[in-house]
Parts: structure tokens; C-alpha cells; sequence
């Protein structure tokens, strides 16, 4: 046992009692030496947990990678992180995603693991796991848990969320019981995998296919389908190849594969979610790469994607129709394609040969669901570094508007106030809200499309311009301005807004503006009073302390950059 070609070699090949500590625990488990002697050892990082139910075929799943692993004379070793269910964690999973990231780079560094697959699905464990992964710099690839399958409901489909939505708009406004509604709760997730929308989930899936870092398809098989079981499989054999072949995730994740994902994230009708995660793995990686490059490289990018919630269908017919590998081979013109992927082959290469079964599904490129599809980045004295909105959920309508503010100071203020008859709102108000970005609320939850006023729903309206510094459900539609920065609770002239103040929205020249003069704001900000932290101890203000603003990825301030995978110090 003299082997240390592999990093692992540090632990399982040190001659006497300094490697005979760790075989002999090793053996505990039953493995033979066999095992120990100089195989890559790839660490399987699992998020599987009863409370995050998008992620609970991950255990079934860790079971194919690992014979993948072994088909190719590696050792894998699985073991669990911190995992975070988005319907359940408070105040949001946003939250969480640095902890865990943090927990995925520290488990790596001080194990002796070779190269990692990732197992997520659930919106936050997906970057969290690659932040964690960039940080070391080792071989990785993910395998995400897969969408579940069609939501169906008295003979019409529903869509994870975005029929959520609909359905609670159908109920308050007394068109749907109780009892149809808890009917429908059953019918719309009737199986493991991620949300089967374009939601956070899924567009996050598909940009790391896109960007190279799984095996194709992993974005859309189901995650019932026994081919995701091969997918797994086949993953675990690559991973083992990877670390022969010294294939590091940042020789994957470049600039180039970063301009991939965001012209993709156009071309499917992505979640603005996308903006902040992958700014914040680009910067764990040192890619330079800024919210800017959202605006003017998803500029000419058509969504192709007929996916609720912009379009008519689920995750299901996108995987029937071909999946992802046609969406990239009909905007190939705009993409990068000698980007490496971890199949060993370019992007190009990849996408060669794929064939599109449905037209319909995925739209060609003279018939696209939207023209211009990339997520836009508005500027203005109301978002001076930036806010962010997804013009393929938006009404065209709307995208030019002037109206009148009504404030809401917090989310609570919001959920107090809004139903109530007597608020003084039409349908060309534009519903404000405070307080509910990184720091304020904190953790950017997913308030920014505020629910309409009862009583607008009740006349029919069925959109409204809404600005926050909150985030959106990538499940969620309408003209809804996000990300607002700075925010407001370190003063950002978000507020400064005041109910009855003009907000002017143009989009296509890419504005966000209140009609106010700069003298009145000043004298605003002279009297403004900042909410106190949320948060006095533990790891709550840890993340107030050092959470950046939204178009810096909302990362920690010391996580930027990585610290690789250098020989620690030996405590035996
Ligand atoms: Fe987990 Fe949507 S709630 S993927």
C-alpha cells in the first residue's frame, strides 16, 4: 500500500500505524484491502432527506452511481450533507445555501475523496453543491434527482407551483372548495423528483447540462425513469475516468460554459434564480462573470421552450420531445461549442446529433414562444446596481408602465394589508415591497411576486407591475421587477419609495425609475429608519454580516475564490 498517485493515497497509503488507522476503520465497513489499495476514491455527496421529498430518490439513485464507480475500479463512498426542501425551510432556503455549500467544501477538503458526484434537485442543493465543490477544485460531476412527473387533476395537467398559483386565485376568489383544493395538493405531486415546471429546479438542472457538468439529459429525464438509473450509472463510471485524467470541475465550468448557461436559461425560459446562483459559482471559481453578462449575452437568445410557467407543457413532454441537447443544437449558432463537458467531449459534439420529436415542445427558431427570451437587467434611480426581470412571464403590456406605488414596508405588511377592501389600489398600481432582500428579511425569499389584491382578481386582472429586493419562484409568472439593489434594508432607494410615488418601468430600455426628484430622495434618506438585524447570534448573523447584495450572487464575502484541496495537516 505505497500508492499516492491519488489524493486519497494521503490516508489509505501512509506506511504503519499513521494508514493503519484509517484501513482498519475502513475494513470496519467491510471493505477488503482490495478496496484500499490505490483505487480513486469518489465521494458521493447525497442531499437525500425525508424533508426535502424533491430529493428522496437520491438514496435509490446513490446506489447506481456507486456501481458505476466500481464497473471502473473506483471506491465510493457516500455520505450525506446538509439538504434544504424548499416548501419547508424558514425563513427560506436562500438562506441556507452558503451553510451548505460550506459544509460540501469542508466535508471534501478534510476527506480522502479523489472526485465527487453530486446528488441534488431541489433548487438551493444544486448550487450549493457545486459552490462547495468549485471551492476544492476536484473532478465532479452532478446527477441531479430528475422532475416528477405530470401533475394531473380531473383531467387537466398541473404544473408544480405555477398551477399552485392559479389554483389559490380559483379559492380565494371562492371558485374552487377546500375539498377540490386538498384534492389537488395530492394530484399535482404524485411523485419523487424536482418540481416539473421550468421552475428553479429544473432550470438549474438544465444549465448545468448545459454547461457541461453532467452527463446529457440529466435536466429532464423523470425521476421515476429507469434511464436516470443509467444516467447515475453511467455518471459513477465517468467520474472514476475524470479523476484518471486530472479533469477538474474548473476546467468544465469556464467563462465559456457560464455563456452557455445564460443564452440556455433563455432559450427554456429559466428562473431568475439562475442569475444569482451561477454569479456565485462563477465566483467561487474566479470567472469573471457579472449580472452585465445576463443582460447583453441573453439579449438575442428566443425561448424555444413551450414549459409552463411561460408556455403550455411540464418536464415530461420536454424529455419525450428530445430534450435539452435539440434546444442547444437550434441556438448552436449563439453558443460556445468547443466548451469540454464531462462526457470527454465538447458541447458541440454532444449536441451533434440530437432530433427534436415534438415541434410544439420545443419551438423552432422561426417560431419561438418569445423573441427575446434572455432574463434583463434594469438600471435607475430605483435599482442603481441593478434588478432583474423575466420578460418571457411578463405581459407585454406592461412592460412600458407608469403607476402609482403602493408600499408595503415587509412581507408581513403585505399579507396584513393586501385583501383588505378599503387599500386603495387599481389595476395600474404598482405593488412595492420593502425589506426582503439578502440582508432585510433575510435571505431573499420568494415574495417578489406578491399575490393581486383579491378584489382586482375578482374583476379579472391578472397582472401587475411588482418591484422588490425579494427573489420569484422560477414557478411563478407576471411582470414582476426582482433583486432590487442595493436593498432596501441597508438603504437602498428602494426605501425611499412612499405610496403615491410615480414608478416607471421600461423594460426595453432596460429602466427602472421613480419619478422623484433627487433633492426629496436625499431629504427621505436624511429621516429613514433601517429595520434592526433579524438575527443577534448563531449562524443568522453570520449571513447578515457577511451576505453580499444580489448582483454579487448573494455569496459570503469570504467564500469568493476557492481554496483547493492542499495536504492539511495530519492530527494522527
Ligand atoms: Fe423542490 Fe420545487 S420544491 S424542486
Amino acid at each position: 500500500m505505497t500508492d499516492k498517485k491519488h489524493r486519497s493515497g494521503e490516508w489509505f497509503a501512509r506506511d504503519g500505524k499513521y494508514g493503519f488507522l484509517p484501513r482498519s476503520w475502513m475494513k470496519s465497513q467491510g471493505f477488503s484491502s482490495e478496496m484500499l489499495d490505490g483505487r480513486p476514491v469518489i465521494g458521493i455527496c447525497n442531499t437525500w432527506s425525508e424533508l426535502t421529498n424533491c430529493n428522496r430518490n437520491l438514496r435509490e439513485l446513490a446506489e447506481h452511481v456507486k456501481r458505476g464507480v466500481l464497473m471502473a475500479g473506483g471506491f465510493p463512498l457516500e455520505f450525506p450533507v446538509t439538504s434544504m426542501g424548499e416548501p419547508f425551510m424558514r425563513p427560506t432556503t436562500m438562506m441556507f445555501r452558503n451553510l451548505v455549500s460550506m459544509d460540501v467544501e469542508e466535508t471534501i477538503r478534510a476527506n480522502p475523496i479523489d472526485g465527487v458526484v453530486l446528488l441534488a434537485g431541489c433548487d438551493k442543493t444544486t448550487p450549493a453543491l457545486l459552490m462547495g465543490a468549485a471551492s476544492c477544485d476536484v473532478p465532479t460531476i452532478l446527477v441531479s434527482s430528475g422532475p416528477m412527473l405530470n401533475g394531473r387533476f380531473r383531467g387537466r395537467e398541473l404544473g408544480s407551483g405555477t398551477d399552485m398559483f392559479r389554483l389559490d386565485e380559483e379559492y380565494r376568489t371562492g371558485k374552487l372548495s377546500k375539498a377540490e383544493l386538498s384534492d389537488a395538493e395530492a394530484a399535482m405531486s404524485r411523485s419523487a423528483g424536482s418540481c416539473m415546471t421550468m421552475g428553479t429546479a429544473s432550470t438549474m438542472a438544465s444549465s448545468a447540462e448545459a454547461m457541461g457538468i453532467t452527463l446529457p439529459m440529466n435536466g429532464t429525464i423523470p425521476a421515476p425513469d429507469s434511464r436516470r438509473s443509467v444516467l447515475a450509472e453511467q455518471s459513477g463510471k465517468r467520474i472514476v475516468e475524470l479523476v484518471n485524467e486530472g479533469v477538474t470541475i474548473s476546467k468544465i465550468l469556464t467563462r465559456s460554459a457560464f455563456e452557455n448557461a445564460v443564452k440556455v436559461t433563455g432559450a427554456i425560459g429559466g428562473s431568475t434564480n439562475a442569475v444569482l446562483h451561477l454569479i456565485a459559482l462563477a465566483g467561487r471559481l474566479g470567472v469573471d462573470f457579472t449580472l452585465e453578462d445576463w443582460d447583453h449575452l441573453g439579449r438575442e437568445v428566443p425561448t424555444l421552450v413551450d414549459l409552463k410557467p411561460a408556455g403550455r407543457f411540464l418536464m415530461e413532454e420536454f424529455f419525450d420531445a428530445g430534450g435539452l441537447p435539440v434546444v442547444m443544437k437550434r441556438i448552436s449558432a449563439l453558443l460556445n461549442l468547443d466548451a469540454l463537458t464531462v462526457s470527454g467531449i465538447t458541447i458541440g459534439e454532444q449536441i451533434a446529433s440530437a432530433v427534436c420529436y415534438d415541434d410544439e415542445v420545443i419551438r423552432t427558431l422561426d417560431r419561438p414562444l418569445t423573441s427575446d427570451g434572455g432574463l434583463m437587467v434594469l438600471r435607475g434611480n430605483l435599482a442603481p446596481n441593478g434588478a432583474v426581470m423575466k420578460p418571457s412571464a411578463a405581459s407585454p403590456r406592461l412592460m412600458q408602465h407608469r403607476g402609482r406605488a403602493i408600499v408595503f414596508k415587509d412581507a408581513e405588511d403585505f399579507r396584513a394589508r393586501i385583501d383588505d377592501p378599503d387599500l386603495d389600489v387599481d389595476a395600474d398600481s404598482v405593488l412595492v415591497l420593502q425589506n426582503a432582500g439578502p440582508r432585510g428579511y433575510p435571505g431573499m425569499p420568494e415574495v417578489g411576486s406578491m399575490a393581486l389584491p383579491k378584489k382586482l382578481l375578482a374583476r379579472g386582472v391578472t397582472d401587475m407591475v411588482r418591484v422588490s429586493d425579494a427573489r420569484m419562484s422560477g414557478t411563478a409568472f407576471g411582470t414582476v421587477v426582482l433583486h432590487v439593489a442595493p436593498e432596501s434594508a441597508i438603504g437602498g432607494p428602494l426605501a425611499l419609495v412612499r405610496t403615491g410615488d410615480i414608478v416607471v418601468l421600461d423594460a426595453h430600455a432596460r429602466r427602472l425609475d421613480i419619478d422623484v426628484g433627487a433633492e426629496e430622495l436625499e431629504r427621505r434618506r436624511a429621516t429613514l429608519q433601517l429595520p434592526p438585524p433579524a438575527f443577534e447570534r448563531g449562524y443568522g448573523k453570520m449571513f447578515i454580516d457577511h451576505v453580499q447584495q444580489a448582483d454579487k450572487g448573494a455569496d459570503f464575502d469570504f467564500l469568493v475564490g476557492g481554496s483547493g484541496t492542499p495536504p492539511s495537516k495530519v492530527s494522527f
